[in-house]
């Protein structure tokens, strides 16, 4: 099929670059040239595994291209809206406009009876305003089909997805009607496209628009609450001497609860679920239905809570205040396997000990040259081994494989004194007490409950190095 794909962020390269390597004729279009430019030459703009080996294929068999004119998306059949709904400047709400634009743009190069299908996260109600921008063509069928990839494994999320949901004019019963054109159309050609998704048995929902608008929503929100529950409970174990690591573990065996997302520690971040959960708290209390309006509210404050709570423990760590300690942070992404730092835990961490006073040295793998423009305040270190000279603290705030894996007899010899806060409770606890180093984590404390503030860890410190910058 020819299809077009608006807006080739995260969510629209992934998806073009998987529709090519499905055997469909594909065009992303975005308004940036320089991410036209880097796409088309097969390197994605970011750091996402597969991603780039997809794209010189796609455009290898010349079934992939990438331009910023939307007049090049005529004679496409579908259409996919993929562009950014971020969170509104003054409010908690979605902002559209990147979506309206694209639909705008889109209008006068659409071929009749073309079906024009969003993807991008949005407010229920979107695909009714939409209706109002494509108004003068009632011949263009309209979808939704929400993703659910995530990023680092998004290409495989794209390929191998757990259901396919497609909102349709009427949902279930009007796709059934033969009569109706529209609805039908609109099933019929989403069918077309994943079709080898559908014949490798992946199931299909179809609803209606508000169905399909909600459920993104509610996923993540549901994620999210996972997350903020476990947070929760992380403290309620700091203060009773648990350990919230043998508690999820066990909770996650039971089949009606499983471990994914059950994982505690600093708390999610990136550029979807913080934004989703305010946009779905904001679109509840547009509605008047205050219980999910709550709850929203507590998932995000817990969350928010976790990045006050590690300060606080840092700060505790350093002997009650941060003012010109050598702290070294171990992650600058929202999480592994990705280079983006959108709404990053890490680095807003990193920043606010560095705002009390810290001189704080950040590393990552991949998201150093992304980090340091923006935070002035930090020191950045492509080498891990550069970055833990001198430290009087090291904090775990991302949990790449490379820190889970570093040596902590490596580490002890860099630093000045062995203290390491794990706050995404990621490290062999064990094995780096083995190596001398004193461990924390959030609702774990590694071997008692006495509060390592309470033997002076201060004292215990070594000469500075003479490699310390
Ligand atoms: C998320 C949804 O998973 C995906 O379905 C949706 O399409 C987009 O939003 P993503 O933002 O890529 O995907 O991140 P995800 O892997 O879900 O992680 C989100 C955050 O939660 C990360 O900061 C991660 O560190 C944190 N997290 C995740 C936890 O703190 N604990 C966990 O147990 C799981």
């Amino acid at each position: 099929m020819k299809i077009s794909v608006i807006g080739c962020g995260y969510l629209g390269a992934v998806h073009a670059a998987t529709l090519a390597s499905m055997g469909h004729n594909v065009l992303g279009i975005d308004v940036d040239p320089v991410k036209v430019e880097q796409l088309g030459q097969g390197a994605a703009p970011f750091h996402e595994p597969g991603l780039d080996e997809l794209l010189q294929d796609g455009q290898a068999k010349g079934r992939l291209r990438f331009s910023t004119d939307p007049a090049d998306a005529k004679g496409a059949q579908v259409h996919f809206l993929c562009v950014g709904t971020p969170q509104d400047k003054t409010s908690d709400a979605a902002d559209l406009t990147f979506l309206v634009s694209a639909a705008e743009a889109l209008l006068p190069h659409l071929a009749a009876g073309a079906v024009v299908v969003g993807k991008s996260t949005v407010p229920v109600g979107t695909v009714d305003m939409l209706r109002g921008v494509l108004a003068a063509r009632p011949d263009v069928l309209l979808g939704w089909n929400p993703e659910f990839l995530r990023q680092g494994t998004a290409v495989k999320d794209s390929l191998v997805p757990d259901r396919l949901v497609y909102g349709v004019d009427g949902g279930r019963a009007a796709a059934f009607n033969p009569s109706s054109g529209g609805p039908l159309g609109v099933t019929a050609a989403l069918d077309a496209v994943y079709e080898p998704l559908l014949r490798a048995g992946i199931p299909r929902l179809v609803c209606n628009f508000a169905t399909a608008e909600l459920i993104k929503s509610a996923a993540n929100a549901y994620l999210a609450t996972k997350i903020s529950f476990i947070n929760a409970v992380a403290e309620l174990c700091d203060a009773s001497g648990a350990d919230i690591s043998e508690l999820s573990e066990a909770m996650g065996l039971d089949p009606r609860i499983g471990s994914r997302y059950l994982h505690a520690g600093l708390g999610f971040g990136g550029g979807c679920l913080p934004k989703d959960i305010r946009s779905f708290r904001a679109q509840a209390a547009g509605h008047g239905v205050t219980a999910v309006e709550d709850w929203m509210q507590l998932v995000d404050s817990v969350n928010l809570g976790q990045r006050s709570r590690t300060v606080a423990l840092a700060e505790e760590l350093c002997g009650g205040s941060l003012a010109g300690r050598s702290i070294t942070v171990l992650g600058a992404s929202f999480k592994p396997e990705t280079d983006d730092i959108r709404d990053s835990p890490a680095l807003d961490v990193a920043d606010r000990l560095a705002a009390a006073g810290a001189h704080v040295t950040v590393t990552d793998p991949k998201a150093v040259n992304h980090a340091w423009r923006r935070y002035p305040r930090l020191r950045f270190e492509a080498s891990i081994l550069r970055a833990l000279e001198g430290a009087e603290l090291v904090l775990l705030l991302t949990e790449w494989d490379e820190y889970r894996d570093f040596s902590p007899a490596v580490a002890a010899a860099l630093v000045r004194r062995p203290v390491v806060l794990d706050a995404r409770n990621a490290l062999d606890a064990a094995a780096w007490q083995g190596e001398g180093w004193t461990v924390r984590g959030l609702g774990t404390r590694h071997g008692g409950t006495q509060p390592v503030s309470g033997t002076s860890p201060v004292s215990g410190m070594r000469p500075a190095s003479a490699t310390y910058r």
